[in-house]
């Protein structure tokens, strides 16, 4: 569709959680501030990296996330670029976290630990009782980082992941 007819058209409501924009504690030049509708290209561009040009969410993923009625927070981390971004989506008592993603460069320096955390907090504010994840089998590094805070392995889902068939591993971690 042309890019003028395009812009005319109306866009998807974002639904803010009512997050307070705030530094990133460690480096204070860094933003940390919910994602809107705007952000979904710099996100598909983070997760171009961090899975090697394949994105396991697409903009529409992204969109519908953005969008939903229930209650949600998607946070990034952003100096120029967004560097960093995680979500979480509640339903019930549990909040479920969505996606989560850290650039490369700046992996294995408590960006993900700390957004987690930020997840925590919302959870906790909604009443939530436990949050919850998949994550693939093989990838021992989130799962050591989930461990650390508190998550336990509840189900081994199989076949979760479309692309590959590969098993998740259903994580919990009791909140209340
Ligand atoms: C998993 C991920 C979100 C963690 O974020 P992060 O900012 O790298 O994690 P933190 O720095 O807060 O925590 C580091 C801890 O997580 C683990 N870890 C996970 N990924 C790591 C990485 N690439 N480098 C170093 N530590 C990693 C380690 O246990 C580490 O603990 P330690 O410092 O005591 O050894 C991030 O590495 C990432 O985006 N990975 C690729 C995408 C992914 O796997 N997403 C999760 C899908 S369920």
């Amino acid at each position: 569709m042309l890019k003028k007819f395009k812009a005319l058209l109306p866009k998807p409501p974002f639904k803010s959680a009512g997050y307070t924009s705030r530094p990133y504690p460690v480096n204070t030049k860094w933003l940390v501030r919910e994602v809107t509708n705007e952000d979904i290209k710099a996100l598909l561009a983070v997760e171009r990296e961090v899975y090697h040009g394949k994105l396991p969410w697409t903009k529409s993923a992204f969109l519908s996330e953005l969008i939903s009625p229930l209650p949600h927070l998607y946070l990034c981390v952003e100096n120029e670029d967004i560097l960093a971004f995680g979500g979480c989506r509640i339903i019930g008592n549990d909040a479920h976290i969505t996606n989560i993603a850290v650039h490369p460069k700046f992996q294995g320096a408590g960006i993900g630990t700390f957004l987690l955390e930020e997840l925590e907090t919302f959870a906790r504010q909604h009443g939530c009782l436990t949050m919850s994840l998949e994550v693939r089998l093989s990838n021992r590094d989130a799962q050591r980082l989930y461990r650390k805070l508190g998550y336990v392995s509840r189900a081994i889902k199989p076949a979760y992941y479309d692309q590959t068939n590969e098993d998740a591993l259903d994580m919990v971690k009791y909140i209340e």
